[in-house]
Formats: structure tokens, sequence, C-alpha cells
């Protein structure tokens, strides 16, 4: 199956990656034909690449909109015809904004994040039903599919899926600087907290609540009661709770 990506930044290419690997063929439309030809490089020319001419034809095609959002008006004026399915990981951008823009059967919003690179990107994704099915399919490429019923829905689940990265990456990083402070070498601590987050996606799909996983490391008097008492003392629980807040 051919999918037509608009765009060709950071996202497309850690999608490309994948689902190339998964059998898709893909042609990219983009603004720069030198970062198009470059961009076709980096997949050993695998891809086609086009510049958006006046009349971009998209009739009947899957495309993957993979532009910035303030861009959605300046590349729809270049497109012709109505398309099979949109999916659109455009950020803030409705639906209902989709459908003005953008002529297709069925409009898709999806949400996935950069994790797309290594096919681990856990991707949020609503819109039309009729293409709920197809849609899943090809997300699942990219990584895990999460369909989900209402756009509030997926913008929260943006910040999970979206942001939290950013906020675990905090997490890391402060936990590497406590460990550095009580004079482990970094590059241990590094090494250490690679093999701690790897380990703890297998505890998450193991235990049925996280909570379990706290309950199972943490001994009466010990260090790990201390250190959780310390973090609560801090409220690190209430301030992971209001990134959530708009
Ligand atoms: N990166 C993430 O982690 C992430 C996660 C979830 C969703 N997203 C969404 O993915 C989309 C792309 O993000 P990205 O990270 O790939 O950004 P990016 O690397 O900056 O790529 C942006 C793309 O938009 C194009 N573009 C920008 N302004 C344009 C304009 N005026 N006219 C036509 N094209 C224009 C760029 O073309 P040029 O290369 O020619 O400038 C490039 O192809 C965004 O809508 C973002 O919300 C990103």
């Amino acid at each position: 199956m051919r999918l037509t990506f608009l765009g060709n930044g950071t996202m497309a290419e850690a999608m490309i990656s994948r689902l190339l690997k998964s059998g898709y063929e893909i042609e990219v439309f983009g603004r720069d034909e030198k970062k198009l030809s470059i961009f076709r490089d980096k997949f050993d020319k695998k891809i086609e690449v086009f510049t958006y001419k006046n009349d971009t034809d998209i009739s009947g095609k899957t495309v993957i909109l993979c532009v910035k959002p303030h861009a959605l008006d300046k590349v729809s004026p270049f497109l012709e015809g109505e398309a099979r399915l949109i999916i659109s990981v455009l950020a803030g951008t409705s639906i209902e904004t989709l459908k003005q823009k953008i002529k297709a059967k069925n409009h898709i919003r999806a949400m996935p994040n950069i994790a797309a690179t290594y096919g681990k990107s856990m991707t949020t994704i609503t819109g039309d039903k009729a293409s709920k099915d197809e849609a899943v399919k090809i997300l699942n490429s990219i990584g895990k599919a999460l369909w989900v019923e209402s756009e509030k829905e997926l913008d929260i689940a943006t910040i999970l899926a979206g942001s939290a990265p950013a906020f675990l990456a905090l997490v890391a990083e402060s936990l590497m600087d406590g460990a550095v402070k009580e004079g482990l070498k970094r590059d241990d601590a590094f090494t250490l907290i690679k093999g701690l987050f790897e380990g703890f996606a297998e505890l998450l799909e193991k235990y049925s609540h996280p909570a379990f996983i706290k309950d199972a490391v943490m001994s009466p008097g010990g260090v790990t009661a201390k250190g959780y008492a310390a973090l609560e003392k801090h409220k690190v629980r209430s301030a992971f709770m209001e990134t959530f807040k708009k």
C-alpha cells in the first residue's frame, strides 16, 4: 500500500523509517527541493519525493499530514481532489479544522511520539470510525496504537504520550544527579538509568498497577521507603498531576 506524506521533518522521518520496514510504499511532498533530496537519501532512495505544485492531486490517496500546525494553511491550497483518508499528526489541530482545509472521505487525528524511530511510539488516535481499523494498522507499524473516543481524550493522551518523554527525561536526569552527588561516576549512573528504564517497561507490563511495583521494592524502614517519603514530602506526585493542567 502507498502512503503520501505531506512534510519531511523529524516526525515524518521517524514514521517513514518504520513504515518502510512494514512494507508500505512512500511518497513525500515538501516545499524545499534540496531538503527533499537529502531526505530521500536517508532512506537509500526507497521513497519518492516531490515539491508541492498548484494542483497536487490527492484523490484516492492515504495521506499522512506531517507539517507544522501553522503550515496547514500554507499547504492545503496546493491540494486538489478528495483523499481516501487523511491521518494528521498536527498537535492541537481539530478534526473540524482538518475537514475544512483538506477534502477526504475520512479524517483521523493521531498523536505519535518520537520513539516512532525505534518502532516504540505509543500513538493515540481518534476520528472517523470507518477508518479506525486501517489507521490502527498503519500506526501499529510505528509502535502501539490506541483508539480513543474523543478529541478531548486525545488531547489529554497527547500530554501523557507526547510530552511525558520530556518529563521522564527530567526524572532520569534527576536520579542520575542524585547518584553523582553521592559519588557515583556519571557514566556509570547513565548506564544504570538506561537499564532501569528498560527493565521498568517490563515491570509495568507484568504488574496490574504501578503501586504494586512500589510495594514490591519498599521494605519496612528501608532506603526505598525513606526515598519515597522524600518524594511525597516534596509533592512530586502533585507536580506530575499538574502537568496536565491547561
Ligand atoms: N516531533 C515530535 O515529537 C512530534 C510529536 C507529535 C506530533 N508532532 C507533530 O508533527 C508535525 C511535524 O513536526 P516535526 O517535529 O516533524 O517538525 P519539523 O521537523 O520542524 O518538520 C516540520 C515540517 O513542516 C514543514 N513546514 C514548516 N513550515 C511550513 C510552511 N510554511 N509551508 C510548508 N511546509 C512547512 C517543514 O518543511 P521544511 O523542512 O521545508 O521547513 C517540515 O517538513 C507537527 O505538526 C507536530 O505537531 C511532532
